[in-house]
């Protein structure tokens, strides 16, 4: 089967039917195999509205969970993901603010420029946000504000995010097979953004659509739901190495200068040792101890595979490191003769360095060896 539409429903007796008949409607010249797959968490009539659509179309499906299991969107996704049949699947909601209409388009471009992930997107060139709110109310401005402030801060930290203009969006198509050798592991509602750090994708490419109010009752987005995704975040930074990883080295980084200052203070007011002589030891704890905390914490996927190699890397981390100083300083001096401030210069000549520092690391301390 060529295509899975999987639709979560949570009391969405309203909106079944109609979004049922665009549904078909769209998909009326498809000459593809597909199936429609509801997860549905409902206790009102919802399922039994969709079970009376199934007795007359055997296109479509319906798991049902006990209550028991209603554990909120992210699993009610998981759920239909492992249930498919189709070779691509797509998520959107069952609340027509995702108009069906656009459902085959997603599918068409897919298949025709063999994209992995093709997202509806609210933000490009025809699409619209409006369905958050209206900018002429204070609360429109406030969600609107909230959801474009979400994507951006997303969109720094996760570099792969910013393959689409709408990673916090739940309309998208996707090839089931990225979900072959990867755990997924959402919470809250954003399924997409999950897929993009986790998964092995290539071409990301979109089309844009119109986020359309709801008609009947509110949206389930809530204040906890906000706080739900920003944990969700910080899961990802923690789980996934790639994820944020420049912003791992800063942190270890930050923590050496800490320890490059107690060490300093220590060796010249407990040991009297001179000052000279105590920020050389200075630098040398420092650099080792970030050595150690980015091994663990920054390129914890890129395990060294012997002690030969390990060796290599700490040698390779202190000439980065000493390289990275020496073009801080650099920086610093040309800042100067440049006629800057000399704190200016200084805090250009830390940034650069540390640009600079990251990239080496990547590139010559934890780079794998090749493979023969
Ligand atoms: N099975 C199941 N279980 N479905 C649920 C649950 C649940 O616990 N909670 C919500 N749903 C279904 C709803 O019935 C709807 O079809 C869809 O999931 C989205 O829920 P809404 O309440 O309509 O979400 P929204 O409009 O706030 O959020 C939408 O826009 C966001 C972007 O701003 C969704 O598309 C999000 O995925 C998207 O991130
Ligand atoms: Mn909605």
């Amino acid at each position: 089967m060529l295509f899975t539409i999987v639709l979560p429903t949570f009391n969405e007796k309203e909106n079944v039917n109609p979004l049922l008949d665009r549904l078909f409607d769209s998909l009326r010249d498809a000459n593809y195999n597909y199936e429609i797959l509801f997860v549905d968490d409902s206790s009102d009539d919802t399922p039994d509205i969709i079970r009376q659509r199934m007795a007359e179309n055997s296109n479509i499906q319906l798991v049902h969970r006990p209550k028991e299991e209603r554990t909120g969107l992210a699993t009610a996704f998981i759920k239909g993901f492992q249930k498919a049949n189709g070779q691509y699947i797509c998520c959107m909601d069952s609340d027509l603010q995702h108009p069906p209409e656009v459902v085959p388009k997603l599918l068409e471009k897919a298949t025709r420029d063999n994209t992995d992930i093709v997202v509806a997107t609210r933000y490009a060139k025809g699409g619209s946000a409006e369905g958050l709110g209206d900018l002429k109310t204070l609360y429109g401005i406030y969600r609107r504000a909230v959801s474009i402030g979400m994507k951006y801060f997303t969109q720094i930290i996760f570099i792969p995010t910013r393959k689409t203009t709408d990673p916090l969006g739940g309309f998208f198509l996707f090839k089931k097979e990225l979900l072959s050798d990867t755990v997924l592991e959402p919470r809250g509602f954003k399924i997409l953004v999950e897929i993009l750090m986790r998964t092995k994708h290539g071409k990301v490419s979109e089309i844009p659509y119109k986020f359309l109010a709801r008609e009947d009752n509110e949206s389930k987005a809530t204040f906890a739901q906000g706080l739900e995704f920003l944990k969700h975040l910080l899961y990802i930074f923690r789980t996934v190495p790639e994820a944020g990883r420049f912003f791992k080295f800063c942190l270890v980084g930050f923590s050496g200068v800490v320890v490059n200052l107690g060490i300093l203070s220590l060796s010249v007011e407990v040991f009297n040792v001179d000052k000279n002589t105590g920020w050389l030891a200075a630098v040398i704890v420092s650099i080792l101890s970030n050595y150690f905390l980015n091994t663990f914490f920054t390129y914890g996927d890129k395990k060294s595979s012997s002690r030969a190699e390990s060796l290599r890397r700490v040698t390779y981390y202190y000439i980065v490191s000493v390289a990275a100083m020496a073009f801080n300083f650099a920086v610093y001096r040309l800042g100067i003769s440049f006629g800057f401030d000399y704190r200016i210069a200084a805090a250009v000549g830390i940034i650069a360095a540390t640009a600079i520092n990251f990239i080496l690391a990547t590139k010559l301390v934890w780079k794998l060896p090749v493979k023969a």
